[in-house]
């Protein structure tokens, strides 16, 4: 029995000796840069390894000790003097013994009868009395934390929060119509050229070489069906108004390029082209938006 104990010993020493020459050589400078922590770090996480080693292995060799010795143990556990005490539950837990588990029964009738119903007097089993001081153990932590402290989120509270993490997603990536986006017109001339070509391209066959206004609305004065700010012309573009004939260019066109033709639609403001097409929808002066077109 001693033999498998010392070949265990000798297994553990060679281990050990392993691991720390492991480490000696770890903790030079450049290792530890190598993965990008700096040497106290590594030598807190290597000891930690150490450490979590060191546990598996003397529970390793607990396990190794108890099975070898089950019946010295069990032999022990049987003592009068033992088996009463807390240590003597715990050797009984290690050598399993049931009824510590599973409670001792007398099966002792009571000596009344309700309608031909006799009672035993057993003890609640173990497990189960264990079981129900953890509950109340339990509840008294649970109402702490979410009744006095109030560290934890109750129903509603939790729900909220959930909402307005999702809300966060979604407006992230948002091609949502129902959304405005929060965009300034573009001023630069590049932007506008870039505007000019996109428009005389693909818009100029239903609103005009000079968005006077054709099939689709005149483009240059203050009266706009769907809004005459930024935002909302680019939702406009965007979507387009498919059942009144109007495209939706999204696809077709990027985020950045329907901001420039969007941009160059409001410069031409005011220029009262020839021919130009009666006023349609709600007059509207036209107003800046919000912030820089960074993110297109
Ligand atoms: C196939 C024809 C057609 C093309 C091409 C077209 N549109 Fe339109 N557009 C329309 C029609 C029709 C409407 C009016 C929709 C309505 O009555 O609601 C419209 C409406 C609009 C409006 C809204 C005007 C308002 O009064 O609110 C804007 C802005 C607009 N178009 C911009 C553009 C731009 C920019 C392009 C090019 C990228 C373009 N359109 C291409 C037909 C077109």
């Amino acid at each position: 029995m001693l033999a498998p104990a010392k070949s265990a010993q000798r297994a553990l020493l060679a281990a050990a000796g392993l691991l720390l020459s492991g480490v000696a050589r770890a903790q030079t400078p450049d290792a530890a840069k190598a993965a990008g922590m700096n040497e106290q770090e590594l030598l807190f996480w290597v000891l930690l390894g150490l450490l979590g080693v060191l546990m598996l292995t003397l529970l390793f060799v607990g396990i190794t000790i108890v099975v070898q010795m089950k019946t010295q143990l069990r032999q022990l556990y049987d003592l009068p003097t033992v088996h009463g005490t807390w240590s003597g539950k715990v050797l009984g837990l290690l050598v399993g013994d049931p009824t510590l588990v599973r409670g001792e029964y007398k099966d002792e009738l009571l000596d009344h009868n309700y309608d031909g119903i006799h009672e035993f007097d057993n003890d609640l089993p173990p497990w189960w009395k264990y079981g129900f001081y953890f509950t109340i153990v339990f509840a008294f932590v649970y109402v702490g934390y979410y009744h006095f402290t109030t560290k934890g989120q109750l129903q509603v509270a939790e729900y909220e929060t959930e909402m307005r993490q999702a809300a966060l997603l979604v407006s992230a990536g948002a091609d949502d119509p129902t959304k405005l986006t929060t965009y300034q017109p573009l001023t630069t001339a590049a932007d506008l050229g870039s505007g000019k070509t996109i428009f005389a391209t693909n818009c100029a066959p239903c609103h005009g070489a000079n968005a006077e206004g054709k099939v689709g609305p005149n483009l240059t004065d203050e009266f706009w069906l769907h809004g005459g700010e930024v935002n909302h012309i680019y939702k406009t573009i965007k979507f387009g108004i498919t059942s009144k004939g109007m495209v939706a260019w999204k696809g077709k066109l990027s985020g950045k390029q329907i901001l420039q033709v969007a941009s160059y639609a409001l410069s031409l403001q005011g220029t009262k082209p020839a021919n130009a097409k009666p006023p349609q929808g709600e007059k509207e002066a036209a107003k800046a938006g919000g912030k820089p077109v960074a993110g297109l």
